[in-house]
This record gives structure tokens, C-alpha cells and sequence, in this order.
């Protein structure tokens, strides 16, 4: 799998990209990330790629020409056609199983990142990229956005996970739409709390009852949204 990030700011991603499952994903050669700074495309001496808005407003808005051509070129980097993506507040809202469906779209995908308060609407009139937003609060840009939506592609990518299970397993995901039932792991006794008996017992079948009815009602208690209408 391959991304090309598009972004103001390319200096934030390699620090958390470098780091453990990402960084071993990109060692071992699943997945590849290639910077591309949006500067490089301006048409101005200072290298501005953003201007204010027509009608007034606070803030600056990115330029649809730079953005445009940068799009263009970064594509034509690659001869597999990105998958382009905007990440942006007034996108649809990211959720595991549009991570899913995106990450069956095809191998390469080109992300945009947005900064101050967007981007021109002809950037989206002309490219059609799909809009995601990764939830309800405003960030100061989209690079953060962008890492999250890698981190949660990555994963799904055959062979990064050490254990196939666990993408199966992870909340949200299409095998399981359930939180997660509390783990223990040692020691048996800390400050007077202990790990639950049936944890000890080593009676599978029993265990996986109490994880399953743990993670029914966690669920049930912090996000009723995702239970069906007959859960209890
Ligand atoms: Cl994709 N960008 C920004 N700036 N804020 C956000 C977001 C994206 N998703 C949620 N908030």
C-alpha cells in the first residue's frame, strides 16, 4: 500500500510514522509514505499557497491552483492512480468499517491535508475527492487526521498485524461491533484488586462467555448507539 501525503507541514509525520507497528510496516515494505510539500507547487515568490476568502471572513483559504497541480503531479508520480482523499472537517465522518471500504479501494492512496480554514471548493469541484473527517471537533489541520486515517489502513494491510486475529477481534471491526472486554495480565493481586476467577481457571469455553458478556455490557453502558435494537 502506498500514500503520497500531500501537506504544509511534512515534518509531523515521520516522527509517528517511524515509530513501532507503522514503522516496522514500512521497514518490511508493506506500505510506503511519501511526503509532498504543497509549497513546491505555489506560484508566488514567497511560496504562499493560500489567500483570503472572497466575501470576508476570518482566516486563509488553500489556493485551488497550487493544490491542483500538486494533486496532478503527485499522481503522475506513480503509474497505479491514487485514490484521493481530503481530509478535511466537512468530510463524512471516518468510522472502521469506511476504513474497511477504503482500504478495498485499491493500493495507492493521495491525502490531502488542509490548514487554516480550507480548501477552495473548486480543489473538490475539480478532483472529487472523497471528504473525511475523522469526528466531531476541529483540529488545526489535517495532518494529525491523515496519520490517524494511515495508522487505521495500515493495519488492515495482510502481514503487518504479527497475529491476523486481532484486526478481527478489535472493536469495530466487521467481525465484532462490540467495545472491549477489561484485560488483566500480572500480578494476580494488586491493591486489593484482583483478576476475575474465571481468568485463572483456564476453561476456555467459560471465558470466552464472561469476555463476551463483559464486552455486552461495557457496550451497553458507554455506547448504546452501537447495539441493534434487540441487545440487551
Ligand atoms: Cl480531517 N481536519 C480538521 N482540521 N479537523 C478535523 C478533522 C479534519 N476531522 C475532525 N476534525
Amino acid at each position: 500500500m502506498r500514500f503520497d501525503v500531500l501537506t504544509l507541514f511534512p515534518g509531523m509525520f515521520p516522527g509517528y510514522l517511524g515509530q513501532s507497528l507503522l514503522g516496522k510496516a514500512i521497514e518490511k515494505g508493506f506500505v510506503s509514505v511519501h511526503l509532498h510539500d504543497l509549497r513546491e507547487w505555489s506560484n508566488d515568490p514567497h511560496n504562499r499557497v493560500d489567500d483570503r476568502p472572497y466575501g470576508g471572513g476570518p482566516g486563509m483559504i488553500l489556493m485551488v491552483d497550487p493544490v491542483v497541480r500538486a494533486v496532478e503531479a503527485v499522481q503522475a508520480m506513480d503509474p497505479c492512480p491514487a485514490t484521493v482523499v481530503m481530509m478535511t472537517p466537512g468530510g463524512r465522518k471516518m468510522d472502521q468499517r469506511m476504513v474497511e471500504d477504503l482500504s478495498s479501494r485499491g493500493s495507492r492512496y493521495l491525502i490531502l491535508c488542509g490548514r487554516y480554514e480550507g480548501f477552495d471548493q473548486r480543489v473538490s469541484d475539480i478532483l472529487q475527492p472523497l471528504e473525511i473527517s475523522i469526528g466531531d471537533y476541529i483540529l488545526n489541520g489535517g495532518e494529525v487526521a491523515a496519520m490517524v486515517m494511515i495508522d487505521a489502513m495500515i493495519r488492515l494491510v495482510p502481514g503487518v498485524l504479527g497475529d491476523e486475529q486481532s484486526n478481527i477481534e478489535d472493536s469495530f471491526s466487521s467481525g465484532n461491533r462490540l467495545l472491549e472486554f477489561p484485560q488483566y495480565t500480572r500480578p494476580r493481586e494488586y491493591r486489593g484488586l484482583d483478576v476475575p476467577d474465571v481468568l485463572l481457571g483456564g476453561n476456555h469455553p467459560e471465558i470466552r462467555r464472561w469476555r463476551d458478556e463483559q464486552s455486552r455490557k461495557r457496550t451497553a453502558k458507554r455506547r448504546r448507539d452501537l447495539l441493534g435494537p434487540d441487545d440487551s
